[in-house]
Parts: C-alpha cells; sequence; structure tokens
C-alpha cells in the first residue's frame, strides 16, 4: 500500500504560509547564483562589454584555462613588446611557445632573450622573475590550464551537497502538488538531472573537451526549467488549485 502523505493545498494557512515562503527564498538563493554567474563567468573571456549570458567560450575558459594564452605571450604582445628589437623576433618566440617549447628549439632564440631581456630580468624589482636559463623561459610560457583539479573537487563537493539537499526539499515539496503523478514525477526528478549533467560537464570541460561547455549550459538551463517548474507550480498549486478529495 502506497502511503498517502496530505496535499499542499489541504494544509493549514500557517504551513501554507511557510512552505510558500520557503520555495519562494529558494527561488531567491538561485537568482543570486545567476548573478554570480553573470558576473563572474561571463568575464573569463577578458570580453565584460554589454550584458548578456555568459558564452560558451567563458565556460570553457572558466573550467578549462584559457590554454592558448601564456605570461610570456601575453608579455611580449604587451607591456615588453617594446624591449624586443623586431617583430621576427617576437614571431620566433610565439613559434617557440606553440611547438611545445623544446630545448633545442630554445638554442635558437636564447639571444633573443640574452640582447634584450636579462638587463631587467632578472633585477632589483623583479628577483623573482629571472629569464636566464631555458627552464626559467620554459616556466614562464606555462599555458593557462584553468582550476586545478584539487580547485574543482572541492567545488564540486559543495554544489553536490548544496544542491542535493536543495533539490530534495524542493522536489519533496512539489510531490505533494496535486498535479498528475507523471508530472510530479517528472518535475522533481528534473533538478537532480540537471545538476548531474552540469557537474559531471565541468569535469569533461576540464579534463576531456572544450566541445562539454555545450552541456554545462543545457545542463544550467534544465536547472533553470526544473527550478521555475517548481517553485511557480508550487505556489499556484497552494493558492489557486480546487481541493479534491
Ligand atoms: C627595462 C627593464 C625590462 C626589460 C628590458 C624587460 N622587462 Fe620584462 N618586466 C619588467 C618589469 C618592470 C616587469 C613587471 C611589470 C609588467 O609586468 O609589465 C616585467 C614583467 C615581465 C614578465 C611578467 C612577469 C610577472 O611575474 O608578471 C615577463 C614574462 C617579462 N617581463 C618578459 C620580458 C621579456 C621576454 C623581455 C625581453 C623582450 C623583457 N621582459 C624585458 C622589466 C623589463
Amino acid at each position: 500500500m502506497e502511503l498517502t502523505l496530505v496535499k499542499l493545498n489541504q494544509l493549514s494557512w500557517s504551513h501554507k504560509i511557510v512552505v510558500s515562503l520557503f520555495v519562494l527564498m529558494m527561488g531567491y538563493s538561485y537568482l543570486f547564483a545567476q548573478l554570480n554567474l553573470q558576473i563572474n563567468t561571463r568575464r573569463a573571456d577578458g570580453d565584460t562589454s554589454g550584458l548578456g549570458l555568459a558564452t560558451i567560450r567563458d565556460i570553457e575558459i572558466t573550467y578549462r584555462g584559457n590554454r592558448g594564452r601564456t605570461l610570456l605571450g601575453s608579455k611580449i604582445n604587451g607591456s615588453m613588446e617594446q624591449y624586443l628589437s623586431s617583430q621576427e623576433e617576437k614571431i620566433s618566440i610565439e613559434e617557440w611557445i606553440a611547438q611545445g617549447r623544446t630545448e633545442q628549439g630554445y638554442q635558437e632564440i636564447q639571444y633573443i632573450f640574452e640582447d634584450n631581456c636579462i638587463s631587467c630580468h632578472p633585477y632589483d624589482e623583479r628577483p623573482d622573475y629571472p629569464l636566464e636559463t631555458y627552464e626559467q623561459v620554459y616556466a614562464s610560457a606555462e599555458p593557462d590550464m584553468g582550476p586545478s583539479i584539487g580547485w574543482l573537487a572541492r567545488f564540486t563537493h559543495y554544489h553536490a551537497f548544496g544542491f542535493g539537499v536543495f533539490s530534495f526539499l524542493l522536489s519533496m515539496i512539489f510531490l505533494l502538488t496535486s498535479f498528475r503523478p507523471t508530472i510530479r514525477l517528472f518535475g522533481a526528478v528534473l533538478p537532480f538531472v540537471a545538476m548531474f549533467i552540469d557537474i559531471t560537464s565541468w569535469w569533461l570541460t576540464r579534463l576531456i573537451s572544450p566541445i562539454f561547455a555545450y552541456t554545462v549550459y543545457l545542463g544550467g538551463m534544465l536547472m533553470a526549467i526544473s527550478l521555475a517548474t517548481i517553485i511557480i507550480g508550487s505556489i499556484y498549486d497552494i493558492w489557486f488549485s480546487q481541493v479534491t478529495e
């Protein structure tokens, strides 16, 4: 025998108010999660202009890093460009980075650093940044690999844990609405599916391919849809549906 729990629209006034406030508060918390996404993730690609959603590229950089970017590569196109004696030198350094920073290739560009850079690297204000040996120059051209695995593990743990509890409470409430059983089950399961797609895709983007930035997006959209369904559906059911015995 299936245990029949009370329906939302049969609750006492005080319970209806508390359940409604809880559901609305969860929506409120979600809005701030979105605001965080808009303010922080959207800027990952360095383009902060205008409004709008985080792009696929923003998501890719957030979880995977901007792998085409290195400190040395940006500096020779930025504040250090003036010290190079020609554009050819810049191109040679860029090619060396693109071709895997080999020790053999370094012998051919070493003179560039000796002629233009080591007078200042290291010097008193930057003793921490010598550019005198292969190892030092190699290290200055390390690609940006994005968040560390440790950081991502912690981020995943917090999200999966917090979101599991959050979704469980909302799903249990939605199961007490008077919608058809298939709708109730669908609404209650969707946030878990969405979260699973989202979180798993962070890892796939980090470890396997930037293509999974699309499934991060998909997970996020499903999450928004499922929360809107639960929140609007539950509030509607509590206050506007007919009580059926
Ligand atoms: C006149 C002195 C001077 C010369 C010559 C010079 N640099 Fe610099 N470099 C600096 C200073 C000062 C900074 C810190 C300010 C900045 O990042 O713009 C710096 C920063 C850097 C950084 C970033 C280090 C960090 O930790 O942020 C790199 C990489 C770099 N230089 C590479 C080069 C290369 C390559 C050359 C030769 C083409 C070169 N520099 C020539 C003074 C110099």
